[in-house]
């Protein structure tokens, strides 16, 4: 059989926010708390959960753009702490921001922000070349030459993400964290960024975490998809048979909010109403952090965490009362 290799593996992730709360006193945000997973190479992790659950913490963790308060990052087998292999990983491995709109600095021509990180990792010998990998980047992303000398606040929000993946891409990176790409476009233009997201995965044979709130979008394009709650990944699994299938009772939930596209097709579990709102992760409940709003939840569950555990091969789910 011929195993992929885990391109990137996340062991015990945690990151904790100081927040100031009165004259020098602070507390602790469990925004990551104990996070594991891996991505073999060339498959996409779906990455979801509502608003506020800690999915851009764990991809700027991930990137080192903060600093793990605890866990380990590892990337093609190589352990990411020392300055050197940051460095190194920072070149494999890019972030395409949610809001297109102002991740892109609007007074900077195309060929000059898809030409920055070329300059900063000197990836050209002269003029000619630089010129010619900016080109080749444009049309990757579908862009035509002639934008290269426009501005990126002349283009629409689908195109200017198309420049933001090209910027990404100047790198030549193995490893790209999707942070709700697509969720600030047109439901419209939606469907044509993913494509094109998949298209560049099968020919530059890119690996993806891609984060979203909407199951639908992650679906489509995860070959495995991972739940996040306060912090914890409460389920993982592959992306068919969590959304038919969905075990663990969050995301049994999220998926009876997910519209049917077809209206003849009702599902099978009706939609699921969670009374209350998600906690602060500033005040966590004991126990499982879904205890609060769990139709399912017993005494044991306000005493321990469950753990995640394997519950069918590569399904694993963190629930006292399977
Ligand atoms: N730099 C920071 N300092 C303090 N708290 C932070 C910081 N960044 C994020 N948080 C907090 O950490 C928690 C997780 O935030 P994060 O942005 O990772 O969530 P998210 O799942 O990406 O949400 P969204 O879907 O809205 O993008 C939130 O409570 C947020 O307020
Ligand atoms: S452990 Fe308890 S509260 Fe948590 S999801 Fe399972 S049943 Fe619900
Ligand atoms: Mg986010």
């Amino acid at each position: 059989m011929n195993e992929q290799k885990n391109l990137l593996e996340v062991k015990n992730l945690k990151q904790h926010f100081d927040v100031p709360n009165g004259f020098l006193k602070s507390l602790k945000l469990k925004a990551v708390d104990d996070v594991s997973f891996s991505i073999k190479e060339g498959e996409t992790l779906g990455l979801v959960g509502e608003s506020g659950c800690g999915k851009t913490t764990v991809g700027r963790t991930i990137l080192q753009l903060y600093k793990p308060t605890a866990g380990e990052v590892w990337f093609d087998g190589q352990l990411i702490k020392s300055k050197k292999s940051i460095n190194e990983f920072r070149k494999q491995a890019q972030m395409v921001f949610q809001d297109p709109y102002s991740s892109l600095d609007p007074r900077m021509t195309v060929s000059d922000i898809i030409g920055e990180p070329l300059d900063v990792h000197k990836l050209y010998s002269n003029k000619k070349e630089r010129a010619e990998k900016i080109k080749y980047l444009m049309d990757l992303v579908g862009l035509s030459p002639e934008h290269a000398t426009r501005y990126a606040h002349e283009f629409s929000g689908g195109q200017r993400q198309r420049i933001g993946i090209a910027r990404a891409l100047a790198v030549d990176p193995k490893f790209i964290i999707c942070d709700e790409p697509v969720s600030a476009l047109d439901v419209s233009i939606q469907a044509q960024v993913i494509n094109m997201f998949e298209d560049l995965q099968k020919k530059l044979g890119l690996t993806y975490l891609f984060i979203a709130h909407d199951l639908l979008v992650v679906k489509h394009i995860s070959t495995r998809i991972a739940v996040m709650y306060l912090g914890k990944l409460v389920e993982i699994g592959p992306s068919n048979d969590l959304y038919h299938n969905p075990i663990h009772p969050y995301t049994i939930s999220l998926l009876s909010a997910v519209p049917v596209p077809d209206p003849n097709i009702a599902r099978a579990n009706k939609r699921i109403h969670l009374e209350g709102d998600v906690p602060s992760p500033l005040h966590m409940p004991s126990g499982c952090p879904f205890r609060t709003r769990c139709p399912k939840a017993t005494e044991k569950c306000a005493e321990t965490m469950p753990e995640l555990k394997e519950v069918q091969p590569g399904r694993f789910v963190a629930c006292h009362n399977l």
